[in-house]
Formats: structure tokens, sequence, C-alpha cells
């Protein structure tokens, strides 16, 4: 008898699930798996799926005395082998019959921030593809150091070296060049690379970035900055495009990818206003803005790419100041410029940083390495659907989701595999198996499973099962004095950070490890004034502030607690100093011992940004 075994797919340890596997009863007493590939049954059968599953599908009949492979491409038997791998010997007697949900499968390397070497990505080539994932995105250069031997430009190694090993040494002795951390891929290295992805039918897609985030570019090659202090690519200068067309040259002649990622995120655009080469090429161009300006240096790029056989892929800002032609968007700042993208015709890759930046911390902040700001658990990323919100007659248009690893706050390679490892597991599978088959629970077995394995191997992975979890006090509805008063804001809440809006500070609800959710943001000081309705004996007044300094969110300076009966004289009960700047979560609080109707919270910013989510009054 066959049984549907979604339920047993915990104990068969198949990551990413797949599509459908009917078990059969007992063992095969097959030695060798037997392969059909491109043969017509199969073919047949799988023409239904799109191109792209087509390609990748493969079906696995296990009976007594056969193992047998069909699939349509080396690509497709090589995913069947990875599902093999992952089953334990002898192989069940059943049927798996699998392909993916989406194209493009993806984990990116920030090498840039901190250089990662070539022997450290081809150990994590091993690991990823065996999870199906098919994309690996090298972001290769970045202000912090350039990381691709460019045989024209040889002056760029210069910006392959910094003073300072850490982000944080790097930048607070003026993030200068010319020290001794560093390094780069040899042109050599990135053959080797590109070789090895490829047999794991990966396709590497470098990171060339543009025009902004390239500071260490200008201090190699002055001649292409506005001057010689510019943050920003000049787009002014011929310079600048003779520059990038002969890196790309050789990018393009040693990474095979369809795919050329020029970057094009945050570019400052600061001296572009006041450069006489800019302020020209607008003029002739009629441009009359500078994101205007910016998409004249993309379009240009694009074309050089097109012309090229080539596809040019951008994170979401290249849609501002008005797409390339043929451009595909990589979102991050939320899921809209992926739908913009696709509304306009253009391809997408989600990669919202909500949930795909694995720089945030996974598990409890408290506990964990610094992070970049953020809490992103697996469950998280579990339930992203990069579809949800998408325009439905433009699918077609969405080529899939990666995983982002910035690397700022990521000093050693073994930092590197524990925020990779088992999160992007949850995006191998979100990339992969569809919604019918995903189940939480399910996956955080075969997770942890995995990542145990990975640790059998050498990998430095989180430990799923030692997970902390949400912050305790989110969970619970605190219930004190204050409940559901009215609040005065003399200072407003920021409006990407409402929380609950007025209600926020009383309304019994704590934040989480991350700030949003019912952490309410200040880019001010904090002052606001809560009625309680009647005069009342109050005992203690307090409030949590949260702090991300990787982020701008710092602990207040100062604290200070007034109240009145009346509203009109008030009388300061306590004044607090806060000594920790960079403490996690803070509580301020102060005993009153005294009747009060209106109690006044008000504290100074350090710097930047205040988070605060209730003020409690017992
Ligand atoms: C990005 O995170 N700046 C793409
Ligand atoms: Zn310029």
């Amino acid at each position: 008898m066959k049984v549907l075994v979604t339920l047993l797919l915990a104990a068969l340890g198949i990551l990413p699930a797949p599509v459908s596997y009917e078990m059969g009863d007992g063992v095969t007493q097959a030695k060798e798996v037997e392969v059909a590939e491109g043969k017509r049954a199969f073919t047949k059968w799988s023409a239904q799926l799109p191109a792209f599953a087509r390609k990748e599908a493969y079906r696995i009949t296990v009976t007594p005395k056969r193992v047998l492979i069909e699939a349509n491409t080396p690509e497709g038997v090589y995913r069947a082998r990875t599902t093999l791998a992952q089953l334990e010997k002898p192989y069940h007697c059943g049927v798996i019959i699998d392909y993916p949900r989406f194209a493009w499968r993806g984990a990116m390397l920030d090498i840039s921030r901190h250089f990662r070497d070539k022997d450290f990505i081809l150990k994590q080539i091993d690991a990823l593809s065996e999870v199906k994932l098919n994309v690996l995105h090298l972001h290769l250069t970045d202000a912090a150091g350039w990381r691709l031997e460019i045989k024209s430009h040889p002056e760029l190694e210069k910006g392959a070296w910094r003073v300072g090993d850490t982000w944080r040494e790097w930048t607070s002795t003026g993030s200068r060049y010319g020290g001794t951390y560093g390094g780069f891929l040899s042109q050599d290295d990135a053959r080797e690379i590109v070789a090895y992805a490829a047999a794991h039918h990966m396709t590497v897609v470098p990171e060339i970035e543009m025009p902004g985030h390239s500071r260490e570019t200008v201090y190699a090659c002055p001649e292409i900055g506005c001057n010689p202090d510019s943050e920003d690519l000049c787009p002014g200068k011929e310079a600048t495009f003779k520059f990038l067309e002969e890196v790309l040259d050789e990018v393009m002649d040693l990474f095979p990818s369809e795919y050329i990622h020029i970057g094009g995120d945050e570019a400052g655009k600061r001296d572009w206003k006041d450069c006489p080469d800019c302020r020209k090429r607008m003029a002739d161009e009629g441009l009359t803005t500078v994101e205007e300006l910016q998409s004249y240096l993309v379009r240009r790029i694009e074309r050089y790419l097109n012309a090229h056989g080539r596809k040019l892929i951008g994170w979401d800002e290249i849609l501002e100041g008005g797409l390339s032609p043929n451009a595909t968007v990589m979102s991050w700042r939320g899921t809209d410029g992926g739908r913009q993208a696709l509304k306009e015709g253009h391809d997408a890759v989600m990669t919202p940083g909500n949930r795909c930046y694995l720089d945030k911390a996974q598990d409890a902040p408290i506990f964990e390495p610094e992070g970049f700001g953020g809490y992103l658990p697996i469950d998280s990323i579990y339930v992203y659907d990069p579809a949800a919100g998408m325009p439905a007659d433009k699918l077609e248009h969405l080529l899939g989701v990666q995983g982002n690893l910035w690397h700022e706050l990521i000093p050693t390679p073994d930092h590197t595999e524990y925020m990779l490892y088992p999160r992007i597991f949850a995006i191998a599978e979100i990339g992969w198996s569809p919604l019918s088959v995903k189940d939480s629970d399910d996956f955080r077995e075969r997770a942890t499973a995995m990542a145990a394995g990975l640790r059998e191997r050498g990998y430095h992975t989180f430990k799923l099962e030692e997970e902390v979890g949400e912050r305790p006090e989110c969970n619970l509805r605190t219930d004190h004095l204050a409940l559901g008063a009215a609040v005065t804001y003399a200072t407003p809440w920021h409006r990407n950070y409402p929380a609950g809006r007025a209600s926020a500070l009383v309304d019994g609800r704590q934040g989480g490890w991350s700030y949003g959710g019912n952490w309410q943001g200040f880019l001010s000081d904090v002052d606001v004034t809560i009625d309680l309705g009647a005069v009342r004996p109050v005992h203690y007044v307090t409030a949590t502030f949260l702090a991300h300094p990787s982020a701008g969110i710092y602990q207040p300076k100062r604290v200070r607690i007034d109240i009145s009966t009346d509203g009109e004289t008030f009388t300061t009960v306590s004044d607090l100093v806060g000594e920790n700047p960079d403490g996690l979560y803070v509580p301020y609080g102060a005993p009153v011992g005294r009747d009060a109707r209106y109690i006044r919270y008000r504290a100074t910013r350090t710097k930047e940004w205040l988070f605060t989510d209730e003020i409690q009054v017992y």
C-alpha cells in the first residue's frame, strides 16, 4: 500500500521539502543508482511545468530492485542526487517527484566588508548546493574593500587593504586605506570558484558596485570620482565609463553568469550637484535630477552589458529616475521595489530586509554577537512568501528569493557560517518547495538535523535546538494603572515607527527583540504626558528603552519623571542619567509614593533614535 507521507518528511530529512513523495513498502536491494536523462516518458510528463522547473525537475523511483533517477537535464539529475544524499541507506521504496517553485534561489556573501578567501567560498558552495540553492551572489566591491583582481587596473589592489581588521576599528579611525587588513580574489581564484559552483549547478553572480559604495574605487582611481574624496563614481566623466567597461570586460570574461549585478544602492550623490562634469552631463542629456543622472549611468552600463549578451541586475534604487529597459530588480527595501518592477513588466528577485537579511540577530540579541540591528529568527524567514502581495498576472517575472549576509559586523569565517546556517535553509525551502508542503515544525526538525550534520563536517552553525526565542515580555499583556489612559505627545513619534500610535505606550504591549513592532520610535527627545483620569496613589513608574547602536538607536542620555494632580503644577520625582548608551534593553524607572493624575515622562536623546515600548505605572 502506498501512503502519502508529507508527515514523515521530518524523519526522511529532505530539505527543501520535495513536491511529492509517495512511500512504498520495504527497502531496495539495489546497489547502483540508474540514471535516465532526457528520456521521452519524463520529458512528456514534465512538459506541463514552466521551462525553469522542467530544467531542474526529477523523479526518483525506488523499488526493491532498482533506484532510478529520471530528469531532463544534468541539472535535474544533480538535484535528484542531492535528495538521495539526504536519505538514509538502504533507500526506502517509493516515488519522489520534485521541481522548484522559483528559478532563482540565492545566497549573497559580502566579501568586501570582511574578506573571505577562495577555500572558504568553495566550502560554502558545498553546503549551499546541498539544499538546492543555485545562485551565489558575491558582493565583491564596497567602500571597505575591492575584492577582485582586475588586470587592466592593477591599482585597484590599493582599495583592497584598509586600516583596521574590524568594522569598528576601521570606521573609528577614519575609514582609511593602505593598512594591513584585506585581500582579494585573484582571477585564478575567481575561475576556480566559478568552475566549482558550476559543477554544483550553482551560478556565481558577481556584483561590482556603482555608482555608490565606491570610495575604495575612487581611492584607487581618483580620476573617476567627482573629486579624490568622493564616495560615488562620477557619471559626468567619460573616464568613469571607460573604467567600468574595462572592469566589466574582465568580470564578464571570468563570470559566465547571465546576470551581472551592478549594485546601485544608497548612492549619496553628494558631489554630483557641484561637479562641473556632472552638471555638464545633466545639461547635455537634459537630466533634471541626480536620480536621473544615476539612471543615465545605469542605462549606459545596461546597454554595454546587453551588447555583450548579459543582463543587468541591481538593488531597487535602480528604479529611481527611470528603470533601464531590460533591468532586473533586487528588492531589498521591503517588497515595493519588486512589486513595482513586476508591474512594469520587469523581472525581480525578492530579498526584503525584514525577511532575508541574515546580518540580523537570529536569537535573543542579549546572548548573540553584535548584529546590525534587528532580530530575524529562522521561523520569521520561513513564513515569508515572495509571491505575497505581488501582481498575480505578473508572477512569471518573479524570479525568486535570496538571503543576504552583509558582513560589516562579521569579522571571522566561523561567524559567517554561524549567521548562514541554518537560516539559509529557510531561504532554500521558500525558493524550492510549493506552499502546500511547507510546515514550520517539520522544517525546524529537518533544519536542526541538517545543521548538526554540517557541524560534524566542520561548519560552525547556530544550534537551533538551543534557541531562546522572542523577548518574553512581548508575549505578555502587562497590566498597570495607565492601561488605556490618554497620552499627550509634546514630541511626536516618527511616522515609520508608530507602533500602536497614541495608545502605544499604554496598551500593555511591550516590544520584541527588534525595533518596530510594539516599539515606538522617536527621532527626537520623548516628551509625553499620561492622564490617569483621576487622582490616584502612584507607587512606581518605569519604561524600557532599546538600543541597536549599529542602526543608530541609543539609550537616552537623561530621563525625567514629573507628576501633577491638576495638570498645571508638576513636581519632578525622578531625574536619571543614562549610563550606558549602548545597553540593549534598559529600564528607566523610579518610585513615586504620591498621589497623582498626570505623569510626564521625558527622555533626552544621546543621538539619532530613541525607542520605547510601554510606560508602566503602578
Ligand atoms: C543594501 O542592503 N544596501 C542593498
Ligand atoms: Zn561628477
